[in-house]
């Protein structure tokens, strides 16, 4: 760790600027009035490749050596971007071959952003020469404090390219993996429909396909894109590690972006960042089951639960998927919220404006789940191309808006960094989101959907929540919480046993340990090599229309089920709640073995009332709230925040709508 990874001593702010985009005699000033709002770092530079590098070879650093220095005369430090998100128009036209494709088989052409595949060796070539070339000219300059790798790996579907590079290096890919074509056609499951390969040669990327793909191929296409992107952004880590000594170095992630494994990606870098837009993430992204009454709720503020639930996957991603939240597991290395919705957005169907008090408490709540700087999404509205009806701090014509005035008014320093002290884990594996999503067999649920479940169930209890990976480190949770793991190896159902007899309560979701790593069901059954843990065998699964549902009973009541209900048979475990009614009448829906629970039917009360079943006993508090007030914990202190525009009666105080306070705790 150096000084520029260290976490501040409390939340500090940034903003995203475009100095390319604003005539010269705008970067002073605008430097000089970031720093008078209390912004001390500003990112840029990651779609300036064509002005920077006009023609192949041709460099005019003049105007970025400019504009840095502006920023460090007004004392606003630096984030600095590898260029890569944008190959400039010379470069594509030399190399088209650069260019991806869809999934239609149809290449993406140039004229917006991410327009490149990342297995094109030519590509690879350039990126590391321009990362290079940026890394000379500023990696050691005062101001430039850290790197940005690109922007926003697998924006706009660019994770996967089903064509040139990639489809050219997938044989080779498989090769290494399976050594002979014979294991892969095991691995697969070829033997159905006649699908077995003679030689890797003959494989092509999963797509355009009569019917369904084979789950196996999408899966094993998906860890492969996944590893080229984690080799791309390594080639230029390599590069910044050497040429820029001191600084820190991290990517800024998506909302729910499940095109690749963030913990591989993630790995090499100094602590994660990621893009933070409530109200376009609430239009895509609304929690399971929920309607127009939830998204009209919550328009102009964002869920709460769907934000906490991103800043709880990133907090914790750049330490190998470990929790960094408990404390004494060391030095959490902090989170960044890069791009900060601070007005409306330009990309979601529609595009409301943020209430009064919202951008306040977005930046209090990702103090809270641990972000040591928050940084807005952007200085100054852009006046040209794509993204002209998105706000910044400025409205187009430079005057201040509304958000500004939010982020000025707010107190930095009542938010001080350190850890977040979760005892609960929630699991998650991008494989297991491949596989889920590949078959999703209800379509009102998927992996995400799932996991905000139990997630937002936990959140409505108060408790802070750690989202780690499936196969971290446990010891010292009070309990984990697997949601949506369907894949389950041996080793991973191991490490679980291991955590359970280490104390640690263990509870999963319906779906759990359904598949083996290579995507296949486990032919004894499932939950596979869980069995013996959980004390249960799946008996039945139903995938429940929108019009039917199925009722469960047990200690804390009567419930309905949507979407999902699955039954065990009782070997070793004990029913605690059963299904009344429909083909799963009279069997179990959850049960319990020892320090282990698994619920088997997918409702949100059940969920909740076996969630605080487990809890009590353990020393995790546990206050249900009401809708839209939350409770955030870090570094000794607790965010009390409401969501809700009407004000809140709630333990004896007023708390006014859309805002938060900050109390010392014990
Ligand atoms: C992000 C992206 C930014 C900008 C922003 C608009 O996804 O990184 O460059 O496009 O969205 O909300």
């Amino acid at each position: 760790m150096t000084d520029a990874t260290a976490s501040p001593p409390h939340l500090l702010l940034g903003s995203c600027d475009y100095p390319e985009h604003v005539p010269r005699d705008r970067w002073a000033r605008y430097a000089a009035q970031q720093r008078d709002a209390g912004l001390r770092f500003v990112r840029i530079a990651e779609f300036a490749w064509s002005r920077l590098e006009p023609s192949q070879g041709h460099y005019d650093w003049n105007w970025l050596d400019q504009a840095i220095e502006a920023y460090h005369a007004a004392g606003v430090k630096v984030v600095l971007c590898t260029l890569t998100a944008t190959p400039p128009a010379w470069l594509i036209r030399a190399h088209p071959e650069i260019l991806p494709y869809d999934e239609q088989g149809r290449v993406r052409e140039f004229g917006s952003r991410r327009h490149y595949d990342f297995a094109s060796p030519v590509y690879r070539e350039h990126s590391r020469r321009v990362t290079l070339a940026m890394a000379l000219r500023y990696g050691r300059h005062p101001a430039v404090v850290g790197w940005q790798t690109d922007n926003e790996f697998g924006c706009h579907a660019t994770s996967r390219s089903y064509g040139g590079a990639s489809a050219a290096a997938f044989p080779e890919w498989l090769r290494r993996r399976y050594s002979v074509v014979e294991r892969l056609n095991d691995a697969w499951g070829n033997v159905f429909w006649s699908m077995e390969y003679a030689s890797f040669d003959q494989i092509r990327p999963p797509m355009l396909t009569v019917t369904e793909l084979n789950p196996s191929h999408v899966l094993d296409y998906a860890r492969f894109c996944s590893s080229l992107i984690a080799e791309f952004q390594r080639e230029q880590v390599e590069i910044l590690r050497e040429m820029s000594p001191g600084r820190f170095i991290t990517h800024n992630f998506m909302i729910f972006e499940s095109g690749f494994d963030h913990y591989e990606v993630a790995a090499g870098l100094d602590f994660a960042s990621w893009d933070n837009y409530p109200l376009g993430m609430l239009e895509q992204f609304a929690p399971s089951g929920s309607g127009e009454d939830v998204k009209t709720h919550y328009a102009r503020t964002g869920h709460p639960d769907l934000i906490a639930f991103n800043h709880d996957i990133y907090r914790s991603l750049a330490a190998g998927g470990e929790g960094l939240g408990r404390e004494g597991r060391g030095t959490p290395p902090g989170m960044w919220v890069m791009e900060q919705q601070c007005g409306q957005v330009n990309w979601a169907p529609y595009n409301p404006l943020p209430e009064d008090g919202a951008v306040a408490l977005w930046t209090a709540q990702a103090w809270a789940h641990g972000a040591d700087v928050v940084s807005y999404f952007r200085w100054r509205a852009a006046t040209m191309a794509q993204e002209v009806m998105h706000s910044g701090l400025l409205r187009h014509d430079e005057t201040e808006d509304r958000g500004l005035a939010e982020v000025r008014a707010l107190d930095q320093a009542q938010f001080p960094t350190g850890p977040v002290p979760a005892r609960v884990a929630l699991l998650h594996d991008y494989e297991s989101l491949w596989l889920y999503d590949q078959q999703k067999h209800a379509a009102s649920l998927s992996y995400w959907t799932q996991m905000v479940a139990y997630h937002g169930a936990l959140r409505s209890l108060g408790v802070d929540v750690d989202i780690v990976h499936a196969d971290a480190d446990l010891s010292g949770y009070a309990v984990a919480v697997a949601p949506a793991v369907t894949l389950v190896s041996e080793i991973r159902a191991a490490r679980w046993a291991q955590a359970v007899n280490g104390g640690v309560k263990l509870v999963c979701g319906p779906r759990t340990g359904f598949r083996m790593p290579g995507g296949q069901t486990w032919a004894e059954g499932q939950p596979g090599p869980l069995s013996g843990l959980l004390g249960v065998k799946l008996l039945q699964f139903d995938s429940l229309r929108p019009t039917l549902s199925q009722t469960v009973h047990g200690s804390s009541g009567d419930f309905e089920a949507h979407g999902w209900a699955e039954s065990y048979r009782l070997e070793g475990a004990e029913a605690r709640y059963t299904y009344g009614g429909g083909p799963l009448d009279g069997q179990v829906a959850v049960a319990s073995q020892g320090h282990t629970t698994v619920i088997g039917a997918h409702s949100v009360g059940l969920i909740r009332a076996v969630l605080t079943e487990v809890l009590s006993g353990t020393g995790v508090p546990t206050t249900p709230l009401p809708e839209g007030v939350r409770l955030s914990r870090r570094a000794g202190r607790t965010l009390i925040q409401n969501w809700n525009a009407e004000p809140i009666q709630w333990q004896g105080r007023t708390l006014a709508p859309v805002s938060f306070e900050v109390m010392t705790h014990a």
